[in-house]
């Protein structure tokens, strides 16, 4: 797909097929997120990519307690999440957000580019301040100072591709 409209015709999807995605796709959205510009080029970011059911149900239970209601499904039934995190050991706090945020969205650019769909979810900061949050890294085999920052529900689409909202006017000025 030619990259500009990939740019512009990316939209959130919020629910998805059961069906997994295949595995060499998985591997391009996280080269993608790789490659993603980082503050010195430090490469910061950390990815965690989740497709173990149980391990889905729990982060969707978090992210339930997170939001204090109970909404049905958090990551809207999506069968791999991206986590992502930046390591305190390679940045400091506003890079490693910053970091984090410029890989999320060439993941999300590159999920659409293949033909996934994908959705930014919020609640990754406070679900790994959180006792469990912090018990599924250990599980994992993953260090306990690693700092969230957000995530992608990534599948198939089982939606429409929505429209995009209006553009606000004076989005932009350029000055010569
Ligand atoms: C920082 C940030 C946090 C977001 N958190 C959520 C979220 O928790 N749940 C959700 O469904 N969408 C979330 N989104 C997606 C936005 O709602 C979505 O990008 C926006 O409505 C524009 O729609 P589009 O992505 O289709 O262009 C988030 C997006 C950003 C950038």
């Amino acid at each position: 797909m030619d990259a500009m409209q990939v740019l512009i015709n990316r939209r959130s999807i919020r629910r998805f097929k059961p069906e997994q995605i295949k595995d060499e796709d998985l591997k391009q959205i996280l080269e993608a997120g790789e490659y993603a510009p980082t503050a010195k080029g430090l490469q910061s970011p950390f990815f965690i990519a989740v497709q173990d059911k149980a391990d889905i149900a729990t982060i969707n239970d978090l992210s339930r307690q997170i939001m204090g209601r109970d909404f049905p499904s958090p990551y809207y039934g999506a069968p791999t999440l991206i986590l992502v995190f930046y390591d305190r050991g390679i940045t400091n706090d506003e890079f490693g957000v910053l970091d984090a945020s410029s890989a999320i969205t060439n993941m999300l650019n590159a999920a659409y580019a293949l033909g996934l769909g994908s959705c930014w979810i919020h609640r990754c900061h406070q679900m790994f301040e959180m006792e469990e949050g912090k018990a599924l890294l250990k599980k994992w085999g993953i260090k306990e100072d690693l700092i969230g920052v957000a995530s992608l529900a990534v599948g198939y689409s089982d939606q429409e591709q929505p429209k995009p909202r209006p553009r606000k006017e004076n989005f932009y000025k350029i000055v010569k």
